[in-house]
């Protein structure tokens, strides 16, 4: 290196990217301490049998490295079959809907999670926009690291091209600041937003969320949108879906790892129960609790050192899940503003696995849906997909 290809004092873009040490920079968008006391105000909840008192929302449930490694062996556990499968069929569901993305587009990922998926759009986007930028939005800075590496490992994209962005999505406020942050940095180029791996379903209200995240869209931009499916709605089925969660330990270990790091209960994995119900008219949902079967109450600490009781049959929620009902997709996606542009369904071919679940991937775009008829190749994806 020459002196004059020296990198100017400050240029640390630059600095980053002609380095071989695996620095990440993260945009850090909420103070920390405040996270931690919403979810120890979640953890005094009441007692309740039911998982309706105390809580882990989404989002702690991945915040940390402890609960980040449990999610990567979770993914890699073949029990876990709505992940295997959402992994696995990616690459095809994927396929059949990019060629509605045209060129110049950047990309927004809420949730980047193991990052498997990112690459894989990544490598689309960046072959039709060599300048694009990419935002993993996650709340857990671990995840970030973790997804990111794996994300744009030998994809070719510049280290300075990559903004990892640590935020609560599920905060109003803080999307105002993203869109903000987005638009200064992508002007009035295209992004395609994604919210993957059914991440919408952990949400208490999930149809607000998905309607605040679309709400980020242009009229330029698209939204890529995963979600686990269900051709039919009945209590059999939820208790099918809670078979599906039910089997795997390493799901059982990364559910209770927010637990584990955050209080000092000495943690039971076989404590783990899933519940499961109908909602309404639009999904089967399985709700996931850590239940005190220890016949007495347990005294428990908080993140902030304070001890309350863990009263005997008391619940924790862990996780909430959801498979949503095919036929709802259309109003939900329609309540969120969105318009689906096409979309793919791939059922579970594993075997042992429940007839008529499966993976729909969907492309929206903001707007309502025109009332034409749909375009004869959307009509011939949908029925070779099925
Ligand atoms: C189910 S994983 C999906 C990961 C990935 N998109 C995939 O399809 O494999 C959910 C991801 O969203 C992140 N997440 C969940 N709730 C969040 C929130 N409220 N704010 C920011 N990130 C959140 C988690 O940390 C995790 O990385």
């Amino acid at each position: 290196m020459t002196a004059s290809d020296e990198p100017p004092p400050g240029d640390l873009a630059r600095a980053i990217d002609e380095s071989d040490f695996a620095w990440s920079l993260v945009l850090v968008g909420e103070d920390q301490r405040d996270k931690l006391a919403a979810l120890t105000s979640d953890l005094l909840g009441k007692p309740s049998t039911a998982g309706d008192g105390k809580q882990i929302t989404s989002g702690y449930a991945y915040w940390g490295i402890g609960p980040t490694i449990a999610w990567a062996h979770a993914c890699a556990d073949p029990f876990y079959l709505v992940m295997k499968q959402s992994l696995d069929s990616f690459t095809r569901r994927w396929a059949r809907v990019r060629g509605r993305i045209g060129e110049g587009f950047h990309h927004v990922s809420f949730g980047v999670g193991t990052g498997h998926k990112d690459r894989l759009v990544l490598e689309h986007l960046l072959d039709r926009n060599p300048a694009m930028l990419y935002l993993p939005v996650d709340m857990s800075s671990e995840m970030l690291r973790l997804g990111t590496r794996e994300a744009t490992h030998r994809v070719g994209l510049r280290g300075h091209r990559v903004v990892p962005v640590q935020l609560d999505f599920s905060i109003t406020d803080n999307l105002d600041e993203l869109r903000e942050l987005v638009h200064r940095l992508v002007g009035d180029e295209p992004v395609l937003y994604s919210l993957l791996g059914n991440t919408m379903a952990n949400f208490d209200r999930d149809g607000e969320l998905l309607a605040n995240l679309t709400a980020l869209a242009r009229p330029q931009d698209l939204f890529l949108l995963e979600v686990a499916t269900t051709e039919a709605l009945s209590d059999e089925l939820a208790q099918d879906a809670v078979e599906e969660y039910a089997r795997s330990r390493a799901y059982r270990e990364f559910v209770t790892s927010a637990l584990l790091h955050n209080t000092d209960l000495t943690i039971d994995v076989d404590a783990v129960q899933f519940r499961g119900a109908v909602e309404g008219d639009r999904a089967l949902r399985v709700k996931v609790v850590y239940q005190n079967l220890t016949g007495a109450d347990i005294p428990m600490m908080l993140p902030d050192r304070t001890r309350v009781p863990f009263p005997d049959q008391d619940t924790i929620r862990l996780y909430l899940t959801r498979k949503y009902a095919r036929k709802a997709l259309d109003v939900i996606v329609r309540e969120a503003g969105m318009r689906k542009v096409t979309g793919t369904h791939s059922d579970f071919a594993a075997p042992r696995s429940v007839q008529g679940f499966g993976m729909d991937l969907l492309l929206l775009a903001p707007g309502d849906q025109p009332p034409e008829a749909k375009p004869v190749d959307d009509l011939a994806r949908d029925i070779w997909a099925n």
